[in-house]
C-alpha cells in the first residue's frame, strides 16, 4: 500500500501567510501540520509516500521535510503544475501510484483516530474506496455524505444547499486502483476542478463498494486561522504530556503546567501557564504567557501578555499592554506599542508585516 499527500493547492484562505509559504509546512505545537500526517501513515505502516506539491511550494516543502528518512518512510515529490482538483492530483500521480491500493491524505488535514485499523479493513474486504465521515453542524459548507442502512455510500454532495445528513467528508481515502478508471470518465466541475467527490461518485455508480467510517477522535482541517488555533489548542493538549525546561528561567520566573522551552531560550520575570511550547532561542523578558500558545525559534517577546496563539519564527512583540489572544502572527513579524490605549486586539499578520500601534 502507498499513500499520496496533497500539499499543492493555492492557500488562499491562509494568506496573507501563504503568500510567502506553504499552508502545509505552519506549525502545530511547533511541528508542520504535514509532518502530523507523514507519521500518522509510517505508523500504519506506509512508507512509500508521494507528495503532491505546487511550484510555488514546493522547493521549501522538500528542503524541510527532505527524502524521508527522519520518518523512516521514502518520499517521492510530485509537481503539480497548477491546482486543478484533488483527482487531478491523483492522475498526475499515477506513475508514482502505478496499480497499488493507496492512502490519500490532505496535507492541511489532521486526524486523531489511528489509520492502522482502517488499512487492515481495506485489506481484508474487497471495496473500491474507504471515506471517513465526521458529523458537523454546518455541513452545507463541506463534501457530504448520504449512507444507506447498509453503511454503504450512496451518494456524496459538494457543499449542499441542502444537506443529505450532517456527515461531512473528511480529508483522508483509502482508493483501490479502479479510482483512475473513475477518475477518467469525469469532467471538471463548474468550479474547474476534477473533484475527488465525483470519482467517488463514479466508483459508485460502476458498483464499486464504497465503505464509509465514521471518525470517534477529533478531525482539523487547519486551512483558516481559527482552524488552525483550534488544532494547535488540541496538539497541545495531547502532544505535551510533561514539563521539559532546557532553556534557562530566573527565578523570577513562574512556569506552571505542562510547559516546554527549548534550548537556548532565556526567560526573564516571565509566568507561563501551560500547555505551551516555547521553542529555541526565543527572549522573553517580562511576559505572561497563558495556555494553548505555541511560540517558534528564535521569537522575542517583551512587556507583553499571550493567550491560546501562535507565533511564528523569528517574530517581535513587544509593549502590548492588552492581552492577545487568539492570534496568528506570521515569521519574523514585528509587533510593537510606543503608547498604550487600545481595548481588544486580534490580530492575523502575514509573514515580514510590521505593526505598530502608536
Ligand atoms: P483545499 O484546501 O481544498 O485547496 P487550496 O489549498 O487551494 O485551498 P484554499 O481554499 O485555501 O485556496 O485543498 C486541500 C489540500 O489539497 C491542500 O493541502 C492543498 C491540496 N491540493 C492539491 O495538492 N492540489 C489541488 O489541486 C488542490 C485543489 C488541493
Amino acid at each position: 500500500m502507498k499513500a499520496l499527500i496533497l500539499s499543492g493547492g493555492k492557500g488562499t484562505r491562509l494568506r496573507p501567510l501563504t503568500y510567502t509559504g506553504a499552508k502545509q509546512l505552519v506549525p502545530v505545537a511547533n511541528k508542520p501540520i504535514l509532518w502530523y500526517g507523514i507519521e500518522s501513515l509510517v505508523a500504519a505502516g506506509i512508507t512509500d509516500i508521494g507528495i503532491i506539491v505546487s511550484p510555488e511550494t514546493g522547493p521549501e516543502i522538500e528542503a524541510k521535510t527532505g527524502k524521508g528518512d527522519r520518518f523512516g518512510a521514502n518520499i517521492t515529490y510530485i509537481p503539480q503544475a497548477s491546482p486543478d482538483g484533488l483527482a487531478h492530483a491523483v492522475k498526475i500521480a499515477r506513475p508514482f501510484l502505478g496499480d497499488s491500493p493507496f492512502v490519500m491524505y490532505l496535507g492541511d488535514n489532521l486526524i486523531q483516530d489511528s489509520l492502522n485499523d482502517f488499512v487492515a479493513d481495506f485489506k481484508k474486504k474487497p471495496l473500491g474506496a474507504i471515506i471517513m465521515l465526521k458529523q458537523v453542524a454546518n455541513p452545507t459548507a463541506f463534501g457530504v455524505a448520504q449512507i444507506a442502512a447498509d453503511g454503504s455510500v450512496t451518494r456524496l454532495v459538494e457543499k449542499p444547499k441542502d444537506p443529505p445528513s450532517n456527515l461531512a467528508l473528511v480529508g483522508v481515502y483509502l482508493f483501490a486502483p479502479e479510482i483512475h478508471q473513475a477518475i477518467a470518465q469525469i469532467q471538471p466541475s463548474a468550479r474547474g476542478e476534477l473533484e475527488i467527490t465525483d470519482a467517488i461518485q463514479q466508483l459508485i455508480a460502476t458498483h464499486q463498494t464504497v465503505e464509509a467510517k465514521e471518525l470517534s477522535g477529533w478531525w482539523l482541517d487547519t486551512g483558516k486561522k481559527d482552524d488552525l488555533l483550534e488544532a494547535n489548542r488540541i496538539i497541545l493538549d495531547e502532544y505535551i504530556t510533561h514539563p521539559n525546561i532546557l532553556g534557562d528561567v530566573d527565578e523570577r520566573s513562574k512556569i506552571s503546567g505542562r510547559v516546554v522551552i527549548g534550548k537556548g531560550s532565556r526567560l526573564t520575570n516571565c509566568t507561563v501557564r501551560g500547555p505551551v511550547i516555547i521553542g529555541e532561542n526565543c527572549v522573553l523578558d517580562n511576559c505572561f504567557v497563558g495556555s494553548y500558545t505555541s511560540i517558534a525559534n528564535g521569537v522575542s517577546m517583551s512587556d507583553i501578555e499571550i493567550d491560546h496563539s501562535v507565533v511564528l519564527a523569528g517574530a517581535t512583540i513587544s509593549g502590548i499592554h492588552r492581552r492577545i489572544v487568539d492570534s496568528l502572527i506570521g515569521e519574523r513579524a514585528k509587533l510593537t506599542v510606543t503608547e498604550h490605549r487600545p481595548k481588544a486586539l486580534r490580530f492575523m499578520v502575514g509573514d515580514d508585516s510590521s505593526i505598530e500601534l502608536a
